[in-house]
């Protein structure tokens, strides 16, 4: 495969997560090192498994991870990721040693394995065969501190909250609350931290990289790198810099391109729940209802099997397709980068998953959040209270509210001061990644490291 034409580069394996969230920036991040004269290797599980013929610059390799229909039928999201760190480190070990077998010359040899934070259990292999390794964290510096902070209540006996929806601010990281902190609701508590614990410790890695930049969370990095002993390399935007291609694990319906064609600038609200979160019939149906009442147009995607009860978008009872009408358009998966980057969407009702969100403001979109889990409520308290490029919809989702917000985005003159404000980071996130920008110079230090591997 494509590998032949690369045999003279120094060569990168990276370690996905197989979540879209997640392989979505691995790809990206793997493109960008390719074109700084690296041969990449992706490693990844069969579970949620990408097709790699949309990447014909990469080498695939497929690990066996040992998870059964029914583990996968009957396993949360936490439970899954930690099972899979469990099973998938003997294979990745024999995975790794035969390449390492394989070297024909000492240009291609493999230099440093980088791998997404939650498959930890690369790490052990890549001692194990002395290789030296790299973590990529996916989401943000924020969400991170926030974690910190979440693990040592835990430690201290202070979790499960007394109360989940507090109000009471966190004294240690403003301007977030009791309530923003990022606790996920997949499985017991125990495993949960468990995970996140596995995930903080950095253990024998050379160095951390962060798919966020200066313009957004300048001081958490001067934090989060005074209390870490490697160098952290913030160089996100990563999904801007090169382009990359896409593994989707859902098809994408690209008709909804030619539907915003036909409305005007700025006048469309985009909504996405991303790849993970779900809703309730009783939920959807008030969203319908209040975009609908908007009466602005709204390109709505509704994931099949996102509704608890309910197949897909057209079997949840209560007539959502008379409900949405001619103003909406409803897909179960959009093109979201090119959604984003059209000049029809003005605003982005999102969950608030650190790729949409960098996404938005890479393309000046403000947005509505309604965070779901994790560190999603971290970024949506950000949005809103911090850079200002958004409302954060908090309550019980109810018509009435859901039509006033989406108003007071779309129309009102409060949105467009957070247009504004959203239209100036996209510009400061732009500067980041040019010649002498903060993400640009990290990137170069991050190479000049994996070269002097
Ligand atoms: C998960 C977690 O929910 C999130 O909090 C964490 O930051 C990353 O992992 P996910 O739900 O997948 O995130 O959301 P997000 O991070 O936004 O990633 C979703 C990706 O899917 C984005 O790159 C987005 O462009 C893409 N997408 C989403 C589509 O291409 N089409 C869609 O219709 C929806």
């Amino acid at each position: 495969m494509a590998e032949q034409g690369h045999r003279q580069r120094p060569r990168l394996v990276l370690v996905a997560t197989p979540f879209q969230g997640h392989i979505n920036p691995l790809l990206q991040l793997s493109a960008i090192l390719h074109s700084k004269g690296f041969s990449i290797t992706i490693v990844h599980t069969q579970f949620n498994s990408p097709d790699p013929s949309n990447c014909p610059d990469f080498n695939f390799l497929f690990i066996q991870d040992g998870l059964s229909d029914h583990d996968i039928a009957s396993l949360d999201l936490t439970a899954i990721v930690l099972v899979l760190n469990d099973r998938c480190r003997l294979p990745f070990q024999e995975c790794l040693a035969k390449l390492v077998e394989e070297q024909e010359t000492d240009d291609d040899r493999i230099v440093c394995v980088i791998y997404d934070e939650l498959s930890y259990f690369s790490e052990a292999a890549a001692h194990n065969l002395k290789l030296p390794s790299i973590i990529f964290r996916t989401n943000n510096a924020n969400s991170f501190l926030a974690r910190s902070v979440l693990i040592e209540m835990y430690a201290q006996g202070h979790i499960p909250l007394a109360d989940p929806m507090s109000q009471e601010a966190v004294l240690e990281h403003p301007p977030l609350r009791l309530r923003d902190l990022p606790i996920s609701s997949f499985g017991p508590m125990k495993n949960f931290f468990k995970l996140m614990g596995n995930a903080r410790d950095v253990r024998r890695s050379s160095a951390i990289i962060y798919n966020t930049m200066d313009c957004l969370e300048e001081s958490s990095l001067t934090k989060l790198q005074q209390q870490c002993h490697v160098p952290i390399f913030a160089i996100g935007p990563v999904h801007k810099i090169v382009p990359a291609p896409s593994c989707r694990l859902l098809e994408e319906d690209s008709s909804c391109m030619s539907w915003l064609d036909k409305q005007a600038p700025n006048s469309v609200i985009y909504v996405s729940p991303g790849s993970l979160a779900s809703t309730n019939e009783k939920d959807l149906i008030e969203m319908a209802w209040g975009l609908a009442n908007s009466k602005q147009p709204f390109l709505w995607v509704v994931r099949p099997g996102s509704v608890h009860g309910s197949e897909c978008f057209e079997s949840v009872p209560g007539g959502l397709r008379e409900i949405v009408g001619e103003r909406g358009c409803v897909v179960k998966w959009a093109p979201q980068k090119e959604v984003l980057a059209h000049n029809a969407v003005g605003g982005f009702w999102s969950h608030c998953g650190w790729n949409s969100l960098l996404e938005s403001v890479s393309e000046g979109v403000p947005i509505i959040c309604r965070p779901s889990f994790g560190d999603q409520k971290v970024t949506a308290r950000y949005v809103s209270q911090v850079w200002r490029v958004g409302l954060h919809l908090e309550d019980e989702l109810e018509r009435g509210e859901i039509e006033r917000v989406v108003r007071r985005l779309m129309v009102d003159k409060e949105g467009e001061g957070m247009r504004q404000r959203a239209m100036n980071l996209k510009e400061k996130a732009e500067l980041c990644i040019r010649t002498g920008g903060s993400s640009y110079n990290s990137l170069n230090k991050l190479v000049e490291l994996i070269k002097s591997f």
